[in-house]
């Protein structure tokens, strides 16, 4: 079965294909024939991504299989690869994973024919959320070639940060990222790091992270956050109008973002969560195609 775990091996035709089939779930409903079974394994907490996707298979019309990694088999020991084969044993077609390490090196050559879809990876990928975001992206700008995206905040512990860089780049979006030296994430050093005021002021989306304390071992706090690297609401003046702010969720409210900067006219913060719906459709449509792009452009 096909499987989405990394930004890194979609092309720009595919992502194309994808933005442009989740648009058209945006604008009307639709129900699937196909008949599939999915289940969500959130090995982290979350909110919108769990939601969306459940949201996005009934949309479909699929069986959605209910699973609590609280109330299951993994609190005896049970391996994450026993448990996908547990799942595939039970009929089920396709299994969405969120996992504080690396899960798709951790299943890899495993014997299972079920569909993987990476709902969030350790600090590695979050595909489906940069995926939405360019949803987003596109829908005020009609396009992603040539925009100036500044990425600001805590980049070393951020999936979302590099999923969206690994996309971004591949469709000809220009990256920045900006914030306090000891958020830089080593392996990204080709990645310009910027001034943050300077980078705000140039750039078409400003797109704020989430300081992901549970992620954070010894690169200690930064005190006064807001002031030095928050959205506050001596930055918004800087934004240029015809920006975009986002930010993936959930927020740390008057840290990393203000709360004037959540109400100001050019956030698209809920506009990334309706996104995820419709672009989790197309991703679970996908992968239960068999990721034919074909089958994405004729549907
Ligand atoms: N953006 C995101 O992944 O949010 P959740 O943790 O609420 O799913």
């Amino acid at each position: 079965m096909f499987s989405l775990t990394s930004t890194k091996y979609l092309n720009e035709r595919t992502i194309e294909a994808l933005l442009r089939r989740a648009q058209l779930f945006v604008n009307q409903d639709y129900s699937w024939k196909k008949r599939a079974t999915v289940v969500n394994l959130f090995f982290e907490p979350s909110t919108r991504t769990s939601l969306s996707f459940q949201m996005a298979a009934h949309r479909l019309g699929l069986t959605v299989l209910d699973f609590s990694v609280k109330n299951s088999s993994v609190q005896k020991g049970e391996s994450l690869i026993d448990t996908l084969q547990t799942i595939e044993a039970l009929g089920v077609d396709l299994a969405v994973i969120r996992h504080k390490e690396d899960w798709p090196s951790m299943v890899a050559g495993m014997d299972c024919e079920l569909s993987l879809v990476n709902a969030g990876s350790g600090a590695l990928e979050h595909p489906t959320q940069a995926l939405l975001d360019a949803l987003t992206m596109q829908q005020h700008f009609g396009s992603l070639r040539g925009l100036n995206v500044t990425i600001v905040g805590d980049v070393m512990h951020s999936r979302v940060a590099r999923s969206n860089l690994h996309l971004l780049r591949t469709m000809g979006a220009n990256v920045m990222f900006a914030g306090p030296n000891q958020y830089k994430a080593q392996e990204l050093a080709d990645v310009p790091w910027v001034d943050m005021d300077q980078a705000v002021a140039q750039s078409d989306v400003v797109m704020m992270l989430r300081i992901q304390h549970e992620r954070h071992e010894n690169c200690g706090g930064i005190s006064d956050y807001n002031k030095s690297f928050g959205l506050n609401r001596d930055r918004l003046t800087l934004i240029k109008n015809s920006a975009i702010i986002m930010h993936p969720g959930p927020v740390n409210r008057n840290v990393e973002i203000s709360d004037e900067a959540m109400t100001d006219s050019r956030c698209r913060i809920l506009q990334q969560v309706s996104n995820g719906v419709a672009m989790r459709m197309a991703v679970l449509e996908w992968c239960l195609q068999g990721g034919s792009n074909e089958k994405l452009v004729s549907a």
